[in-house]
């Protein structure tokens, strides 16, 4: 403050005394005595124990949690020989183990803890009532060496890989027709090294699909939960015509940019599904809502539905944060999508399709959703044309249908939403309700429509598009639209 700099500072008046009070402190004999004590014991301590690291033990102890007892039997990784000194190879060690709790299945399963450590892998299959538990400071690496992962037959409803046509690389951590399978933690994570695939595949090297870091097939039961995913080569956690699946309390890291198709979460033909208080924050949709690709979607024929998306932290600033599509083929169906803030992303919350998918989107209910800084809030859009091959019939369309967006509110948002049908795909039956998303672009163009039917509910901010009809908080009809098929779409902004 200016007055302390024209007057004498406090400090200067208390000197004298503080001066006194340090020579009366160093001539009471006590005092003194106390003090070389001290130092002739601390000494002592340090030579026989080595004080420092003793300390840093006790520290550690203290942090480390307990692993619980969540099967009847339980193994250590380095009961199979594992070394977590990451460059050890630990395939065998984790094959050994897998193979080991496979024996168990009558008995309740088995518990692979993985410790504090770096555990360098190969792609590795888990087994039936496994529970895979990875300790705080347990990093299970994957090789990024691609002669070491395993080629797989194209996912029967994609026909080809999603990159490449013909087979496609496993998953780091693999599961095909299992039952009860967890895999928890202390926060441990588990680690796909993706950087050296993204480059490959940015520079074109590779032949094959990239690999997911997680991905169970035709399996049921699954539990995942309280580990660190990140960097995974391609999508993060791919569940694929799965059943009853728990993901909660988990963290999903990738670069925000970079890192080519590293979705976070993607369901896939899944059925009863719960994805809740998690961190997702990765260089591609958060989570990604899928069902197969045109052709092959549509004769595997398998939606994904009932699966409920809540409580949940998001960031993509490539694409979105919760998708859906854009291979949808099979269908998708009542899905719950709430308690989401999205940060600092491209895009909020998308529906994406394209002519030649068939299936539909239907029965999709968003509510409290908060928008900050996102370039596009909602977005619907029916042109996404990448294709397996030639073959796909651009005349099944899919069908978009009841969709509802309740309670979305936001800042720092250029186009609050832009719902994109066509006169093949028209979106239908689409509500709004209760909605405010402070803007940061000029007023008009800001509520993009074509090809919507639907209706207002309530307040809603900014003023929406004329395809829609207005009905007042009672939902009483105040305005029909008259221009459904009106279309006001521009991608300039
Ligand atoms: C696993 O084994 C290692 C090495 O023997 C040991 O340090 C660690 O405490 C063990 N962890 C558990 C949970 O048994
Ligand atoms: C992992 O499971 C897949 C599918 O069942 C199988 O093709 C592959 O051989 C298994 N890998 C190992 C190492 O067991
Ligand atoms: C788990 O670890 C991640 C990555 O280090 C961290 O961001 C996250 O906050 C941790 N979660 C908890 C619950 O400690
Ligand atoms: C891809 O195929 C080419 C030509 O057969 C080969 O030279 C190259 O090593 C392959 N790359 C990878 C990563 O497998
Ligand atoms: C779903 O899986 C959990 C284990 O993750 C299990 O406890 C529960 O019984 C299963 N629910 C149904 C309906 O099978
Ligand atoms: C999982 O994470 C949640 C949230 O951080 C925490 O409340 C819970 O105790 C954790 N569970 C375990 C087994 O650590
Ligand atoms: C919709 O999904 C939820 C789970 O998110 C489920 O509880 C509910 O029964 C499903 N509704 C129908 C009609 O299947
Ligand atoms: C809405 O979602 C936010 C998280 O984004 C949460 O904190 C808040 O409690 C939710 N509101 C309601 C009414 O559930
Ligand atoms: C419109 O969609 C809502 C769900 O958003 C649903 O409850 C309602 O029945 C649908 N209306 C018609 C006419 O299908
Ligand atoms: C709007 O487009 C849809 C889909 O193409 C069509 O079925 C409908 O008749 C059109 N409505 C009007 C008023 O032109």
């Amino acid at each position: 403050m200016v007055e302390n700099l024209t007057s004498p500072t406090p400090l200067h008046h208390t000197r004298p005394e503080f001066r006194k009070r340090v020579t009366t402190f160093f001539t009471s004999h006590r005092t003194l005595f106390t003090v070389l004590w001290i130092i002739a014991f601390s000494s002592v301590f340090v030579w026989q124990n080595n004080f420092v690291d003793q300390f840093s033990i006790f520290r550690k102890l203290d942090r480390m949690r307990e692993m619980p007892k969540l099967r009847p039997v339980v193994f250590n990784l380095t009961d199979f020989g594992g070394v977590g000194d990451g460059v050890s190879l630990n395939t065998e060690a984790f094959e050994r183990a897998v193979f080991a709790i496979s024996k168990l299945g009558k008995k309740g399963g088995g518990q692979l803890n993985v410790p504090a450590g770096k555990w360098l892998t190969a792609p590795f299959n888990l087994t039936s009532h496994m529970t895979l538990f990875l300790a705080e400071g347990a990093v299970i690496l994957g090789i990024d060496d691609e002669k070491y992962w395993p080629l797989m037959p194209p996912l029967p409803s994609y026909g080809c890989g999603r990159e490449h046509p013909g087979p496609r690389y496993g998953s780091l951590i693999h599961g095909q027709n299992l039952r009860d399978i967890v895999i928890t933690g202390h926060n441990g994570t588990i680690n796909g090294q993706g950087q050296a695939w993204w480059k490959k595949y940015r520079r074109k090297l590779l032949n094959y699909t990239r690999g997911p870091l997680v991905q169970i097939m035709w399996s049921s039961d699954i539990l995942i939960s309280n580990i660190t995913l990140r960097d995974s080569p391609f999508w993060t956690l791919h569940p694929y015509d799965c059943k009853n699946i728990t993901i909660r309390d988990m963290t999903i890291l990738a670069p925000i940019s970079e890192a080519p198709n590293t979705d976070g979460i993607d369901p896939d033909s899944c059925e009863d599904m719960l994805i809740e208080d998690s961190y997702i924050s990765v260089g591609d949709d958060a989570i990604a809502i899928k069902s197969g690709w045109d052709q092959y979607g549509i004769s595997y024929g398998r939606p994904s539905k009932n699966i409920h998306i809540r409580n949940l932290v998001v960031r993509s600033m490539v694409s979105a944060g919760i998708s859906i599509g854009s291979e949808m083929s099979g269908g998708v169906s009542n899905v719950t999508v709430e308690n989401v803030l999205i940060w600092d992303s491209r895009r909020a919350v998308r529906i994406k399709t394209a002519a030649g998918r068939g299936g539909y989107v239907k029965d999709i209910t968003y509510r409290n959703l908060t928008f900050e800084n996102v370039r596009v809030g909602i977005v619907i859009k029916t042109d996404y044309n990448e294709h397996p091959n030639g073959d796909f019939d651009p005349k099944a369309v899919p069908v978009l249908q009841d969709i509802s967006y309740t309670c979305i509110h936001g800042e720092g948002v250029r186009v609050p939403v832009r719902i994109h049908g066509s006169s093949d795909i028209p979106v239908r039956n689409v509500t709004f309700r209760d909605m405010s998303v402070g803007i940061t672009y000029k007023k008009k163009h800001i509520f993009q429509c074509a090809y919507v039917e639907g209706r207002v509910i309530g307040s809603v901010y900014p003023a929406p598009c004329e395809n829609l009809d207005l009905y007042d908080e009672h939902e009483q009809l105040v305005t029909k639209s008259a221009f459904q098929n009106a279309s006001d779409i521009d991608y300039d902004f």
